[in-house]
This record gives C-alpha cells, structure tokens and sequence, in this order.
C-alpha cells in the first residue's frame, strides 16, 4: 500500500459529505453532520497526501453496544486494503476500550454485495431485519 496517513478523531463534516457524495449522492444536511460527527465515539480517516481518501465511524455507549458506520473507501483508492485497514482501526478501538473480560457486541448494516467483505473480520448475519423510519422533524 502507498504511504498513508491515518488520523483518528479529526473527521470534519465537511470531508465526511465529500466521502459520501463520492460513492452514494445526496449527502445528509452540514449541520446533521456537524452534530453527527460530535458525538461519535471514534472517527478514522484515511489520507493520500492532503487529500482524503478513506473514513469510517463507531458510534455506540462504550460498554455493551458498538456499531459501525459510514465505512467508505473512496472509489479509485478502492481494493487496495484501506477498507481492511478502516475496519481494523475500528476493532482495535474496541479492542483497547472495551471492558476486559468480557464479550461486546459489534453491530453493522451492509448491502449484500458488501456482507463477503465483512464476513473476513467475523462479521455473520441472523434473521433479524433491519426496520426503519425516516422520520421528518
Ligand atoms: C466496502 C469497501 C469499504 C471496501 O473497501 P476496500 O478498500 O475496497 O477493501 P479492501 O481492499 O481493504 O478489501 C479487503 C478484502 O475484502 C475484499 N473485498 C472488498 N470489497 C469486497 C466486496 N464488495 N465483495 C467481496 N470482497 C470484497 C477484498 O478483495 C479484500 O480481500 P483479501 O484481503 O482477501 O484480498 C469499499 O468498497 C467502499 O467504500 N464501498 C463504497 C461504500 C460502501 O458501500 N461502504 C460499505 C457500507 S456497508
């Protein structure tokens, strides 16, 4: 892999909408963002240069519950290993805070075509179904 820089916790919404407009459009409200990125527990993103290239989240209450979010490599950097280096950044978080002794539950919500790249880390599905809302405020 080329030489990286990862940084931890420097996230800023404004990359964060840059990221995800490049790969899925229509990003949420600067301010959404703004708060998002707040209040989230761990943010990694992954630079080429000045440029970024790469970011991912976990949000979560730090004992029984940590969930992954918005685990996105942009796409001409894509299939080079970031992807992996993301979702290690995020387990080692866990692995580092998590309470000693005890078994903690890492939640996630893949498309189908990205449950195989999970599924290396030791992510699996059950039955259960992802129900959801957007609710308008
Ligand atoms: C999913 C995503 C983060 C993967 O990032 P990436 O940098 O391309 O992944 P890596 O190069 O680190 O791949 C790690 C391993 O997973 C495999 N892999 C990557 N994407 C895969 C896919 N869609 N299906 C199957 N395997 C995949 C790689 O071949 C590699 O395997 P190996 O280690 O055995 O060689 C990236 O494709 C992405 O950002 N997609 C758009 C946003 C998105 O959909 N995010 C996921 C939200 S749930």
């Amino acid at each position: 892999m080329e030489s990286l820089i990862i940084k931890h916790n420097e996230l800023t919404a404004e990359q964060f909408i840059g990221l995800w407009e490049s790969v899925w459009g229509g990003a949420p409200s600067p301010e959404q963002t703004r708060l998002a990125m707040e209040h989230t527990l761990f943010r990694v993103s992954v630079f080429d240069g000045e440029k970024i290239v790469a970011m991912a989240r976990m949000i979560g209450d730090m004992g029984l519950d940590y969930y992954i979010k918005d685990v996105i490599v942009r796409p001409e950097y894509q299939r080079r290993g970031i992807g992996r280096l993301l979702i290690n950044e995020l387990l080692g978080f866990i692995a580092k805070n998590g309470v000693p002794g005890t078994e903690i539950f890492v939640e996630l919500c893949a498309m189908p075509d990205k449950i195989p790249f999970y599924e290396k880390f030791g992510f699996s599905s059950n039955e259960a179904q992802r129900l959801r809302m957007m609710l308008k405020v």
